[in-house]
C-alpha cells in the first residue's frame, strides 16, 4: 500500500529479526522468564516429567526437557517464526483458552536473544535438531532421541549487551527461576519437575495426585501440616486450594499464590481478599500462607492482558474477591481447622495425679459421642488447670482454653449485638461510680454510643467522674466496673490497633476485657455452655489475638502413641 509520502521513506517495517528482539524485550526479562515459557510448552505438549537444568543462574545455559508431543521436521522450523501456534486459530479461541500458550511468541523471541538449540521428536517420527544463533537460522538435521522436546539456551542477551549487563548476580537468577518452576510445579501435581542448578538438584517433585502433596515435596511438611483444605463454590466461581492455620501464620516468609483457570496470576487483591477471610483470627501483621486456584468460565475472565500473561482481567472483580475471602473463611471454620496436637510437634501432656473430674459431671460422658460430625456440642468433660476444657469431639479429643474460648463467643455476639438490636443490660441497684484519666475520659465520649449497645449506659457526673447505670452480664463472674475500667484503658491506649474496622476493633477489645479468665474454677453447667456456645460459633478454633482457642488431639494419634494401630 501507498500512501504517497515520497522521497525517502523514513518509516520502515522492522526486519523480522529485530521485531523479535523487540518482543522479546516483553516475554523475556531474565533466565527465569526463558524458564517460564519453555516449562509452560513443555506442559502444553502435554509432558509428563519435566526437567530443567541451569548453568550460572541460567546466564551460561538453560535447558528444558520433556517427555511430551514432540514437534515433526516442519513444525519444528515453524514453531521459531513469529506468531506461529498450534494452540489458537481464531479470535474466538482466545475466550476461555485452556494452554499456557497462544501467542506464538516465545519461542521465536528467545531464540533471537541466545544461542538457540531444539532437539524434538514427535511419536513414529524421525528426530530433528534446529539451530539458531540470534535469531538466524544456524542448521536443520537429524537428531536421535525419544519423544519430546529438549531445548537449550546458551549465552542469553550474548547479542544485546546492555541487557545482559543489567542481569543480577547468579544466586538472584537461580532463585527466580526456581521460583518460576516452583509456580507452574504447583499448577500440575500430575507431573514429575525436576530442577538442576550447576549440577545440584534444587527441585525433585514426584507426581502426586493430591496438591498437598506437591506442596510437601515443594516446601517440606513443616508447612504442609499448617495447611488447611479450601473448597468452595458460589454460582459460576469454584475455589479450591489451601489455607494456613491462623495460629500458624507469621509476619514474614508466607507463600501467597494465586491461580486462574490453572494459570499462575499476579494478583495482591485476590491475596488480599484471601486474607480478610482470617479477620479476627490472626494477629494483623500476620501473613497466613496462600494457595488459591479460581475456576470459572472462560468468558468471565481475560488471560490476554500482559505481556507475560501474569495478569488477568475478571468481569466481575468484586464478586471474585468477596468469594475469596468467604472460600477461606469458610475453610476455617470447622473445628479441625484447630492446631492439632501431635502432628505439629506439641510433646503430648502427660496425665499427671492432678486429675480431677468436676463434680457434678456424669461419668458416662467420658464414654458417649462416637459419632463423627464434629459440629454436635458435646458435653464438657473436665476443666484442668481451672483454665482448659478436655472434652470429646467426633473423632478427637478437643481441649480449650476457657478465656479463649469465651473471648470468641463473646466477639461474634458483640459483633452481632452492635450491628442489630445490642445486648441485654441490667440495670445497676447501686449506680456506680468510677474515675477515668482525661485520655479515657475522652475515649468513653468517642465508645458512648457502641458502650451503650453492649450494656454499658454511662454519663458524665461531675469532673473525672462517670456514673454507671447498667452493665452487660457475659458471665456470672463478670465484674462489671473492673471491664469497664480495663476496656477504656485499651481504648484509650490504642490496643488492636493494627484492626481496621472500628467495630471489629471495639468487640474484640470488649470481648478480650469481658471473657472469664484462666483460673476461675467452672462448674460442670458452665463448661458445657460455653462449649455448646463455642461450637455454635463461626470460628470456633481461633481466639482474636491469632492463638488457638482449641486444640485437637486426633483419635489416631492416641492409638499411635499406644500402639494400637
Ligand atoms: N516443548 C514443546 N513440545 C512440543 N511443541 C512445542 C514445544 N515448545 C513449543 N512447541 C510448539 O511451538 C509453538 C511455538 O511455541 P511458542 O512458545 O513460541 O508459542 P505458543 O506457546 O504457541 O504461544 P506463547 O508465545 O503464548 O507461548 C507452540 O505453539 C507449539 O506448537
Ligand atoms: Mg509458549
Amino acid at each position: 500500500m501507498s500512501v504517497g509520502v515520497g522521497g525517502s521513506a523514513r518509516v520502515q517495517v522492522l526486519a523480522s529479526t529485530v521485531a523479535d528482539q523487540i518482543a522479546a524485550g516483553e516475554v523475556v526479562e531474565r533466565p527465569a522468564s526463558v524458564v517460564k515459557e519453555l516449562v509452560e510448552n513443555a506442559l502444553d505438549a502435554g509432558a509428563r516429567a519435566v526437567r530443567v537444568e541451569l548453568e550460572d543462574g541460567g546466564k551460561t545455559l538453560i535447558r528444558v526437557s520433556d517427555d511430551g508431543s514432540g514437534m515433526d521436521r516442519q513444525d519444528a522450523q515453524l514453531a521459531l517464526q513469529r506468531h506461529a501456534t498450534s494452540k489458537i486459530r481464531t479470535a474466538t479461541d482466545l475466550i476461555g483458552v485452556a494452554t499456557f500458550g497462544f501467542r506464538g511468541e516465545a519461542l521465536p523471541a528467545i531464540a533471537s536473544v541466545s544461542r538457540f538449540e531444539l532437539e524434538t521428536c514427535a511419536e513414529g517420527d524421525d528426530g530433528t535438531r534446529v539451530r539458531v544463533t540470534g535469531g538466524k537460522l544456524d542448521g536443520v538435521e537429524d537428531a536421535v532421541r525419544q519423544r519430546g522436546t529438549t531445548i537449550t539456551v546458551r549465552g542469553l542477551f550474548y547479542n544485546t549487551p546492555a541487557r545482559r549487563k543489567f542481569l543480577r548476580a547468579t544466586a538472584t537468577q537461580t532463585r527466580a527461576a526456581s521460583e518460576a518452576v516452583t509456580i507452574l510445579a504447583l499448577t500440575r501435581p500430575d507431573v514429575a519437575f525436576s530442577l538442576a542448578s550447576d549440577g545440584k538438584t534444587l527441585l525433585e517433585c514426584p507426581p502426586a495426585t493430591r496438591l498437598i502433596d506437591r506442596v510437601r515435596a515443594l516446601w517440606g511438611a513443616e508447612l504442609a501440616d499448617t495447611l488447611l483444605a479450601v473448597s468452595h463454590r458460589a454460582g459460576p466461581l469454584e475455589i479450591t486450594g489451601l489455607a494456613q492455620r491462623p495460629a500458624q501464620a507469621r509476619p514474614a516468609g508466607r507463600k501467597g499464590y494465586v491461580f486462574v483457570r490453572g494459570r499462575p496470576i499476579r494478583d495482591p487483591f485476590i491475596l488480599r481478599a484471601g486474607e480478610a477471610g482470617y479477620r479476627s483470627t490472626i494477629a494483623p501483621g500476620d501473613r497466613p500462607s496462600l494457595l488459591l486456584f479460581l475456576d470459572l468460565p472462560g468468558d468471565a475472565v481475560d488471560v490476554n492482558v500482559h505481556p507475560a500473561k501474569l495478569e488477568a482481567r475478571f468481569r466481575d472483580k468484586f464478586f471474585v474477591e468477596k468469594v475469596v475471602e468467604e472460600a477461606v473463611r469458610a475453610a476455617l471454620a470447622p473445628l479441625e481447622a484447630a492446631a492439632p496436637m501431635g502432628a505439629i510437634g506439641y510433646p503430648l501432656p502427660g496425665i499427671g495425679g492432678d486429675l480431677q473430674i468436676p463434680a457434678g459431671v456424669p461419668l458416662e460422658l467420658f464414654a458417649q459421642h462416637a459419632t463423627a460430625g464434629s459440629r454436635e456440642p458435646i458435653a464438657p468433660v473436665l476443666q484442668l488447670f481451672a483454665t482448659y476444657i478436655v472434652f470429646q469431639t467426633g473423632q478427637a479429643v478437643s481441649i480449650v482454653d476457657q478465656h479463649s474460648a469465651h473471648e470468641r463467643v463473646l466477639y461474634e455476639d458483640v459483633l452481632r449485638q452492635l450491628s442489630g438490636d445490642g445486648a441485654p443490660a441490667q440495670r445497676l441497684l447501686l449506680p456506680l461510680t468510677l474515675d477515668f484519666a482525661p485520655a479515657e475520659l475522652d475515649a468513653i465520649e468517642a465508645h458512648r454510643e457502641l458502650l451503650a449497645r453492649i450494656g454499658y449506659e454511662i454519663e458524665p457526673f461531675s469532673g473525672r467522674s462517670i456514673v454507671v447505670h447498667t452493665a452487660p452480664n457475659p458471665h456470672p463472674r463478670f465484674e462489671a466496673a473492673r471491664c469497664l475500667q480495663e476496656l477504656v484503658a485499651d481504648l484509650a491506649g490504642g490496643r488492636f490497633g493494627g484492626w481496621q474496622n472500628r467495630l471489629e476493633r471495639f468487640a474484640a477489645t470488649y470481648a478480650c476485657r469481658a471473657a472469664i479468665k484462666a483460673g476461675q474454677t467452672l462448674d460442670a453447667d458452665e463448661m458445657r455452655q460455653l462449649i455448646v456456645r463455642l461450637l455454635s460459633a463461626t470460628l470456633p478454633a481461633h481466639d482474636v489475638h491469632g492463638r488457638p482457642s482449641l486444640v485437637q488431639l486426633p483419635k489416631e494419634e492416641l492409638e499411635r502413641r499406644f500402639g494400637r494401630t
